[in-house]
């Protein structure tokens, strides 16, 4: 993980442009686009072979991520909301779809990630429930314990509103509910 100190500062890009990343089982990064590359102001070298929590953000809570690991293994997509931490230590808010790929025999083989400009309605809702997340992680010390917490009380808010995440991430924002119901 990068031991930069965020700045606040926000890094934006535009509406029609694709954040691309692609990495072995293990969340080596293998492929980076130029859109990647100019927004986390990283050279392709200082990407390729690293593991992508070089970009991760301090207010990201790592239940996201478990759920994230958990899903992608289970040959599954998953679409989250991530806020990432810039070379310069400002940070930049994405929409992602991470998906498993697979050879011809069907074995994995890595894992691609597409990121969009996030839906601004869905951000306010996106920022209280991470730090609420983070909140819970920071009453444990020890950080498995502290991840499986933040992922209970996730599980705990998808069952009280009786959806399953993907309902849920979808629904944050009316640009994606219209998505969801195509
Ligand atoms: C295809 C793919 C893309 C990923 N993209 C990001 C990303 O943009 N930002 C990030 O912080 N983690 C990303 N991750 C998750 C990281 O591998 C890692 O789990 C996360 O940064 C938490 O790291 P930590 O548990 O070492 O703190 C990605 C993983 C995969 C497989």
């Amino acid at each position: 993980m990068s031991t930069l100190t965020p700045t606040g500062e926000e890094i934006r890009f535009r509406d029609d442009e694709f954040i691309v990343s692609k990495t072995d089982t293990r969340g080596i990064i293998t492929y980076a686009n130029d859109v990647f590359m100019r927004v986390s102001g990283y050279r392709e070298e200082e990407l390729l072979n690293q593991p992508h929590n070089l970009i991760r953000h301090p207010d990201m809570p790592g239940c996201v991520f478990k759920l994230a690991w958990d899903t992608l293994k289970s040959g599954q997509e998953i679409f989250a909301y991530v806020i990432n931490l810039a070379k310069n230590g400002g940070h930049y808010w994405v929409f992602a779809h991470m998906t498993p790929s697979f050879d011809a025999s069907g074995e994995c083989v890595g894992y691609h990630s597409n990121r969009r400009v996030p839906a601004a309605d869905a951000l306010p809702k996106v920022r209280k429930l991470y730090a609420r997340l983070l909140a819970e992680e920071q009453r444990h010390k020890e950080r498995s314990k502290a991840v499986n917490a933040s992922y209970n009380q996730l599980l705990d808010l998808l069952s009280n509103q009786g959806v399953d995440y993907r309902t849920f991430v979808f629904g944050l924002s009316s640009t994606t509910q219209l998505e969801a119901a195509v």
